[in-house]
């Protein structure tokens, strides 16, 4: 079956008490159980596993390729409670523009754990692999990256990483499995901020880590969520399965108008550089072509005039919306280096925009007066 038919009935049930196609919201946070002590509907408490979240998973699992998925409270919560399985002297390599959260987390976190990270830039898979050592127990791929839209040889790096015996976990939170599916690439672990393209419209926040197999380390970080509590609430569960169902017809639209936008940019005399992978000028082109079905819909620009010039240019957008974030059916743009605060990595000329589902021409049309000559 075709990607977009999976998508649309992928985990659905059909309410048997009473017919509704739509599912129905679990609130409960406690299931009863029979007079022997066996719980009714196979559910015990809200934190061990519910309704909602159980749909969603199912959901989620054969979208990637996977045997599996855990749902969680956020896309952070869900790469913290892998890594906080690791055990205490592992080292783990991130990509050097890995989500800003991330690199939060390997710098003040990760080390009272004992665990160690290094940061590398993973187009450069020599680099890669010089970083990995005896004791590398996770190699972290981020493709297309956030906010520099870098792209990285998803098969190539998890063949490194598999050979030194560490698990491959990849954000495809940029992607989307409707454009890639890193778990076919050789990748364990696929992450997910849901609060992103799966939830699609900016109103929950979720994460997801979808497994190539069962067992290991599924097992284990299923177990550490009961314990430490950082599911899916019932009803964002919902919400993020029904963001699910338009995944597919939202992102080629988003992916199409972005890439529109990006030869707008590329020609316009205010901008210096447009990070892209579907511009045949980006670096990562040819490996973004062989591993995902179009470019996304997200992309950064560098203002020609540099920090003063991106400031001016984001405070005159009228359509766009001035916010961080992604993956939502507005477009939005933002400073990346305000947003992520005096510790930010991120050059003070780029704008990153998140494309929504407005029409092309109206997006253009806004950057143009946004970006253009004002008196
Ligand atoms: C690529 C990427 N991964 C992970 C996250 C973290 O997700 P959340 O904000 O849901 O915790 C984000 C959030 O922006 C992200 O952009």
């Amino acid at each position: 079956m075709k990607f977009e038919t999976r998508v649309v009935h992928a985990g659905l049930r059909i309410d048997p008490s009473t017919g509704a196609v739509a599912p129905p919201i679990y609130l409960s946070t406690t299931f009863v159980r029979d007079p022997e002590g066996t719980p009714l509907g196979g559910y015990t408490y809200i934190r061990d596993s519910n309704p909602n979240q159980d749909q969603l998973e199912a959901a989620l699992a054969p979208l990637e390729g996977g045997e599996a998925a855990l749902v969680f409270a956020s896309g952070m919560a869900a790469g913290v409670a892998l890594l906080q399985t690791l055990p205490p002297g592992s080292h783990v390599v991130f990509p050097d523009d890995a989500y800003y959260g991330f690199r939060g987390a390997a710098e003040e976190i990760l080390p009272n754990w004992g665990i160690r990270s290094d940061f590398v830039g993973m187009e450069d898979l020599g680099a890669l692999a010089a970083a990995i050592r005896p004791e590398t127990r996770v190699v972290w791929l981020e493709s297309p990256s956030n906010p520099l839209l870098k792209v990285v040889d998803l098969a190539a790096a998890a063949g490194l990483a598999r050979r030194a015996g560490a698990l491959t976990v990849v954000d495809n939170t940029f992607a989307t499995p409707v454009l890639q599916r890193p778990l076919e690439l050789g990748g364990d672990v696929v992450l997910h901020s849901t609060t992103k393209y799966l939830g699609g419209h900016s109103d929950v926040q979720g994460g997801a880590l979808i497994f190539a197999r069962r067992g290991e380390p599924y097992d284990r970080i299923q177990h550490q969520r009961h314990i430490l509590g950082a599911v899916s609430a019932p009803f964002n569960s919902w919400l993020v399965l029904r963001g699910v169902r338009t995944l597919a017809c939202r992102v080629a639209v988003q992916s199409a108008t972005a890439l529109a936008v990006a030869r707008f940019l590329e020609a316009s005399p205010a901008v210096a550089a447009v990070h892209y992978p579907g511009l045949p000028s980006h670096p990562g082109h040819d490996i973004a072509r062989r591993q995902m079905s179009a470019f996304g819909a997200m992309l950064s620009l560098r203002a020609a005039g540099g920090r003063e010039a991106a400031l001016r240019a984001v405070s005159r957008v009228r359509l766009f919306t001035r916010a961080t974030s992604l993956g939502g059916v507005e477009s939005l743009i933002e400073h990346r280096a305000t947003t992520e605060g005096p510790a930010s990595r991120t050059p003070q000329d780029l704008l990153r925009v998140s494309i929504g589902l407005e029409h092309a021409d109206d997006l253009i049309a806004d950057l143009e007066q946004a970006l253009g000559p004002h008196p």
